[in-house]
């Protein structure tokens, strides 16, 4: 397993270039589903929740072609309808697929993903819905079993805005006769991406970006029905907001391109209540060297303050002055990072759902080990303005979602180092 050495503190300067993102390119994947038509993805990320997708839509007879910056996915004929255990287990947003395989071939089984890290995150959302669509569902050995006489148009409404049954009902609901309303939709701009992506296909969509989407279906299992297309996803606001928090951290002067402020406003918001020093420009945004206060915030469905974003705050919160206090309101078990920033001399007292963060204190390096995605983004942040050399393991976890960090980081002046380890 590869480690990061990382000896701070550092100071960034110059330019860092955020990647497409991830959690708009899953969907967009599973939507590849939905067309007999080739599709062209511009920029995909190299990671390794992409490669995993990938890796299951091939498995399920997609043909997958990657030249230079393109990626060519032609779903014209499938061999097999089954999302299986290896690659659910790895990644959660497998379940995506089910959808878009109701939606064309009227049938799908994907395994159940188990509990997670970062909470039980359930799909309850997500079957209950394509059963008002007309799909009749059987949870068997772990398994789900999926199929339908073909999907039928319905008025449904989620009880939370989830992310991931929005894009899996949007996507279903393309192939759905008539007209289905998805209520209390998800607002994530992952979310209008996918509509786009689906109205380049072909698709009739009414009320992007809003909380009521309208779908009107057609009959996808007649072949030819959608256009051949060429899509690039949005730019990652996730990894964006991390290498300006990175910057701030560090007291750094670094400018953070190809990013998306709209997508942010909350999160600047925020930020620049800690005083950051934040120059918006339409693409980018410029980090001046900023003298920190703390901050009280909770996580909130968009747009509000993303929970994926609640450990990088946290361990920013410790280069601020004063008390923070952080509520983590959309997962349950969302601070694994809380322990390890600890060793680093972190004070942090948790109250359930709360950290309570003393800020400011001296960080010291020591072994720290990732738990997830995000919290590792934490743990970076973390020993980036820690004094010593910090060695980060089980990066895999950052892997999944952070394309190139170590090259990235290293280009702007971070002294960051990837040893290769043995496999796993
Ligand atoms: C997506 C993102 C993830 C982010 C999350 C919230 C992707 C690939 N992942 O995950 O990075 O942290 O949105 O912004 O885009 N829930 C249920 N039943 C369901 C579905 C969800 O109870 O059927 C609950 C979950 O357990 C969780 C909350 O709803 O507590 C939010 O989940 P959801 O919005 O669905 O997140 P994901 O789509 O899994």
């Amino acid at each position: 397993m590869d480690k990061l050495l990382i000896t701070g503190p550092c100071a960034l300067s110059g330019r860092i270039r955020v990647s497409q993102s991830k959690n708009a390119y899953l969907p967009l994947l599973a939507a590849v589903l939905l067309s007999d038509r080739p599709v062209h993805f511009h920029n995909l990320p190299e990671l390794n929740d992409i490669r995993t997708m990938l890796k299951l839509l091939r498995n399920l007879g997609v043909q997958v072609l990657e030249e230079g910056e393109v990626t060519t996915l032609v779903a014209a004929q499938l061999t097999s309808w089954e999302a299986t255990y290896d690659l659910v287990k790895t990644m959660r947003a497998s379940i995506l697929v089910l959808g878009p395989l109701l939606a064309r071939f009227r049938k799908g089984t994907v395994s159940l993903p188990g509990g997670c890290a970062i909470g039980t995150r359930p799909i309850d959302l997500h079957l209950q819905n394509l059963e008002l669509l007309g799909t009749k569902i059987d949870l068997r050995s772990g398994h789900v079993y999926a199929e339908t006489e073909g999907l039928q148009g319905n008025h449904l409404k989620l009880n939370f805005p989830s992310v991931g049954a929005t894009e899996n009902l949007l996507m279903a609901a393309a192939g759905a006769s008539g007209k289905t309303i998805i209520e209390n939709a998800a607002l994530e701009p992952e979310i209008d991406d996918l509509a786009h992506f689906l109205q380049a296909l072909g698709v009739e969509i009414e009320g992007i970006g809003t909380a009521c989407l309208t779908i009107y279906g057609r009959d996808l299992t007649r072949p030819g029905n959608f256009k051949e297309v060429h899509y690039q996803a949005i730019s990652d606001r996730i990894e964006a907001a991390t290498y300006v928090m990175a910057a701030l951290a560090t007291k750094s002067h670094l400018v953070v391109e190809n990013c998306n402020p709209t997508h942010l406003t909350c999160v600047i918001d925020a930020l620049r209540q800690m005083n950051a020093q934040l120059e918006v420009r339409a693409q980018e945004i410029e980090v001046l060297p900023s003298a920190l206060r703390g901050i009280s915030l909770e996580t909130a469905p968009y747009p509000g303050f993303p929970t994926d974003l609640q450990a990088q705050l946290t361990a920013l919160a410790l280069t601020a002055e004063g008390i923070s206090v952080i509520q983590e309101s959309i997962f349950e078990n969302r601070f694994m990072h809380v322990a390890e920033l600890r060793r680093l001399g972190a004070n942090i007292e948790l109250k359930g759902n709360i950290a309570i963060i003393h800020g400011p204190g001296t960080l010291n390096a020591a072994p720290v080990m990732c738990t997830d995605l995000r919290a590792s983004a934490a743990l970076v942040i973390a020993a980036l303005a820690a004094n010593g050399t910090t060695e980060i393991q089980r990066i895999y976890h950052l892997d999944r979602g952070y394309e190139h960090l170590a090259q990235k980081l290293a280009a702007v002046g971070a002294h960051i180092e990837r040893v290769p380890g043995p496999a796993i």
